[in-house]
């Protein structure tokens, strides 16, 4: 079988060399030999330490007819889809690590996988895998996919990206400076080419959108979940979380219940002696609990290349192996029943707002009267003085609906004493 990898990077150069470096056990495997035709890249100056043909010309590789499947890691939303489109039009199989792209285009792009399979006759028609878009090395697609088929599934949480988790795991345990450590981590190969994208939680809420679509069927779009990134965590957001037995996450949650799916991704206080809270690192972790099997939890590398490429060359040897399309997202008929999106306003949790106030008479009594008003109980409270004349009131609550919170933080920003927007994390 003879692939084409589109972007030779990070991703790209790994699964060129593990092709080369584990040939014995993946051919034995996939029941036939895997060569690495030609790879697209930008610049074909760089040296990769590769010795596949490079080329600048995508339509090299897609007009080529030795090629069976084409391997899309060059990332991006506009151009891949492209390049995919084409590749399932022209028969070929398509492999892809790409969460931006199938956060927006994965119902599309399995409308035509379907149709390439029905309508061409070459040997890998309308496949298209793509295990290495959420949680890279961790088989969560298939396991959610294939392993867990039988369940209704009730809910997922997921630390689904490694930067922020890298991140938040120095920041917590080493007191490191938020911008030194981003930049260990690009050095790493972990964040996207705009880290924004990792940081801001639209990396992950890409991810939970692929998940949310195997569990639920569900066809949303970023822009209507919820997504906080962890950007605003301070160090007395950590030292409030160290004081009270919490750590600081970033987590991808898909929740169902009787009025829909509830999805959104922010940083979540986290009790420490949870086995999600122990996931450190570049490491993921997803919990799924489904209705029969209860809840299963899945760990590994969540980004870099060998961890992703390991993914990468299992969707290779799959298709080599079966040579057969199966359902992308694993539904061959519509749902009965649709699952709808429940509103953000609706979301019920437990609160922590960090609020920077002037220290003087009468402060805390009149923040506290405006919990009151807003039907927020507070459960603990914490002033921390932060220079000679303010200081940060933190402050923990009981169950609360988002709404509430909402209004009281437009309520706090409001009062003249207090300096900055509030902070707030929720309490997962
Ligand atoms: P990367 O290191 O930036 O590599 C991208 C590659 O694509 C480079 O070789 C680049 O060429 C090439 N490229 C980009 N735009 C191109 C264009 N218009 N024409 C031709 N070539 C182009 O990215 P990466 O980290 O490997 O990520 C690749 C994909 O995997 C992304 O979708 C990413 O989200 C996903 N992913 C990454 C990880 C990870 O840990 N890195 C994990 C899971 C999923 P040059 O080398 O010449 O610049
Ligand atoms: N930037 C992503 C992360 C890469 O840090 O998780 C893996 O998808």
């Amino acid at each position: 079988m003879n692939i084409g990898i589109v972007g030779v990077g990070t991703v790209g150069s790994s699964v060129a060399k593990i092709l080369k470096e584990n040939a014995d056990v993946i051919s034995a495997r996939a029941g036939v030999d895997i060569f690495v035709k030609s790879g697209v890249v930008k610049n074909l100056s760089k040296d990769r330490g590769l010795d596949i043909k490079l080329t600048t010309d995508v339509d090299e590789l897609l007009n080529d007819e030795s090629i069976d499947v084409i391997v899309e890691l060059m990332g991006g939303v506009d151009e891949a889809f492209e390049v995919v489109k084409k590749a399932l039009a022209k028969g070929k199989g398509v492999v892809t690590a790409n969460k931006a792209l199938l956060a927006y285009h994965r119902f599309e792009l399995q409308e035509m996988a379907k149709k390439a399979a029905f309508e061409l006759d070459t040997a890998y028609a309308g496949c298209f895998e793509y295990e290495a878009s959420v949680a890279g090395g961790i088989p969560i697609i298939n396991a959610l996919r294939d392993g867990l088929s039988a369940n209704h599934i009730e809910s997922i949480r997921g630390i689904i990206n490694g930067t922020c988790n890298y991140m938040m795991t120095k920041m917590m345990n080493e007191g490191v400076e938020y911008a030194s450590i981003l930049k260990e981590a690009q050095e790493l190969g972990y964040a996207e080419a705009d880290p924004t994208f990792d940081v801001g939680g639209y990396d992950a809420a890409h991810k939970l959108l692929i998940l949310a679509s195997i569990a639920y069927g569900i066809d949303v779009k970023p822009e209507d979940i919820l997504i906080e990134g962890i950007q605003n965590v301070s160090k007395d957001d950590i030292a409030f979380a160290k004081e009270f037995g919490y750590v600081i996450k970033l987590l991808g949650i898909a929740k169902k219940d009787s009025d829909g799916v509830e999805l959104r991704v922010h940083a979540c206080l986290i009790k420490k002696d949870e086995m999600i809270a122990k996931i450190d690192g570049v490491m993921n972790g997803i919990s799924v609990v489904g209705d029969k099997v209860g809840e299963t939890l899945y760990y590994g590398p969540g980004a870099g290349g060998n961890a992703t490429a390991s993914a990468v060359v299992a969707n290779i040897i799959d298709i080599a192996r079966s040579g057969k399309s199966k359902p992308m997202m694993g539904y061959d008929k519509p749902m009965e029943g649709d699952f709808t999106l429940k509103s953000i306003e609706d979301i019920v949790s437990k609160y922590y707002l960090r609020i920077n106030v002037s220290d003087k008479t009468g402060v805390l009594a009149k923040v506290t009267k405006l919990f009151e008003e807003n039907n927020i109980s507070i459960e603990i409270i914490f002033q921390k003085p932060t220079s000679g004349t303010c200081a940060n009131l933190l402050i923990s609550t009981h169950l609360a609906c988002e709404k509430d919170i909402r209004n009281l933080i437009t309520a706090l920003e409001a009062l003249e004493f207090v300096n900055k927007k509030p902070v707030m994390i929720r309490i997962v």
